[in-house]
């Protein structure tokens, strides 16, 4: 008789986009009649630029003819791509990365999770509280995790270090030492980021204590102050500890195309072993590589009118964000996050639960965020709003929300 994964068994509820999902329909099914904004999960709306939507075409065309036609890809990336990523995300911001550190694939939310796979079940993580769930439930799946305590919310053998307001929604070093500690800047879902010289303690100390950090930098592109740092490259020491993840789809607008890549520098090694051969292997056994036509739309990225048209994308995501925070801000809420980050992050009004909160903006104004205990314990009491609506659906968004009379 076969066995399940009995880890699976383990995993409270739904995945938290999957349950929002679900209420919305339900709601939407029962009130066909309401228009309903939806700023819950950060999916992006405004459409691919004109440069990249040129590259897919000519892409696309290249494969209706034998001489041009690409069948797999290289598993770990076309060299045009990985070329464009190593010049621009790396050595133009002082980078030591090279294109054979970088590993494409189809998105940071797959790599966040596969990732844990190169490491012993015997490995502590440390993660944010609140935090993108991604990265606990991988592990619960992966049977790294221990026991859930449904009173808590917690797993009892994972490190949660709270962001809260008190520190300004930046962790402290924890207490007991982690194997893996995960970190990601700016933050999903506080919209808070950390300057490099924060980013450099935690550099240090994973080196001083043999950690590695997982680094998920997806939303590097909407940095607006200048000692926040894009990479955790920038910071010395973090080719010998520190993994980086990026994805294409808040930066590019590729949430439906699918591209990210992972950075694994040489250095970084358990004892004699690097994980850069080990992440290697597992891309070469069990991923097919990003396909060619993405990947020509991920190079025209790093174009000229590319970089261009994109920098305006982020700044029209970037005004949605200062309107809700200004918006909410003016009407009497605690708000925080959206000045490096697509992300507000808002404490719920009077004393509501985050699923409270969550249901009376659903039923009452029909605007749809996340709850914030959704991510974690420490996010209980707050909601998230994304910027990555349309500038009309965020300014009526906000204005429903300024309405409210609780
Ligand atoms: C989010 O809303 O947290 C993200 O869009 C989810 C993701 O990137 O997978």
């Amino acid at each position: 008789m076969f066995k399940l994964n009995e880890n699976y068994l383990k995993l409270p509820g739904s995945y938290l986009f999957s349950t929002i999902g679900k209420k919305v329909s339900a709601y939407s099914a029962a009130h066909p009649d309401k228009k309903i904004i939806r700023l819950g999960i950060g999916d992006v709306t405004q459409p691919l630029a004109p440069a990249i939507i040129e590259a897919l075409h000519r892409a696309v065309d290249e494969m209706g003819h034998a001489e041009t036609f690409h069948g797999y890809a290289p598993d770990l990336g076309y060299d045009f791509l990985r070329n464009a990523i190593a010049e621009n995300d790396y050595k133009a911001r002082g980078c030591d990365i090279s294109p054979d550190e970088i590993f494409v694939s189809d998105g940071a939310k797959c790599d966040s999770s596969n990732i844990q796979e190169i490491f012993g079940l015997d490995n502590k993580i440390a993660v944010c509280d609140p935090v993108y769930p991604v990265y606990v439930d991988s592990n619960v799946m992966a049977g790294r995790t221990g026991t859930y305590d449904r009173n808590t919310e917690t797993w009892s053998d994972v490190i949660y270090m709270p962001c809260t307001a008190a520190n300004g929604f930046a962790p402290e070093l924890p207490k007991e030492t982690p194997d893996l500690i995960y970190l990601c800047f700016p933050n999903n879902p506080t919209g808070a980021a950390v300057t490099k010289e924060q980013l450099q303690e935690w550099v240090d100390y994973a080196n001083k204590n043999g950690s590695v950090i997982i680094y998920d930098a997806a939303y590097e592109a909407y940095i607006s102050e200048a000692d926040v740092p894009h990479s955790i490259y920038e910071c010395q020491g973090a080719r010998e500890c520190a993994i980086e993840l990026r994805s294409f789809s808040k930066n590019a607008g590729f949430t439906g195309v699918r591209l990210g890549f992972t950075v694994i520098p040489k250095e970084l090694k358990c004892g004699e072993v690097a994980l850069h051969g080990l992440w290697a292997r597992r891309h070469g056994t069990k991923y097919n590589g990003a396909p060619y036509i993405v990947q020509r739309a991920g190079e025209a990225v790093y174009s000229e009118a590319g970089k261009e048209q994109l920098k305006e994308q982020v700044a029209y995501y970037m005004n949605n964000a200062s309107y809700i925070y200004n918006g909410l801000k003016e009407a009497g809420f605690t708000v925080s996050g959206g000045v490096n980050a697509p992300y507000i992050w808002l404490q719920t009004p009077k004393g509501m639960t985050s699923w409270e909160f969550f249901d009376y903006l659903l039923e009452n104004v029909n605007v749809v965020g996340t709850p914030g205990s959704g991510f974690g314990p420490s996010g209980e009491g707050y909601f998230r709003l994304t910027a990555f609506g349309s500038y009309e659906n965020t300014v009526e968004a906000v204005d429903r929300i300024k309405g409210i009379r609780l």
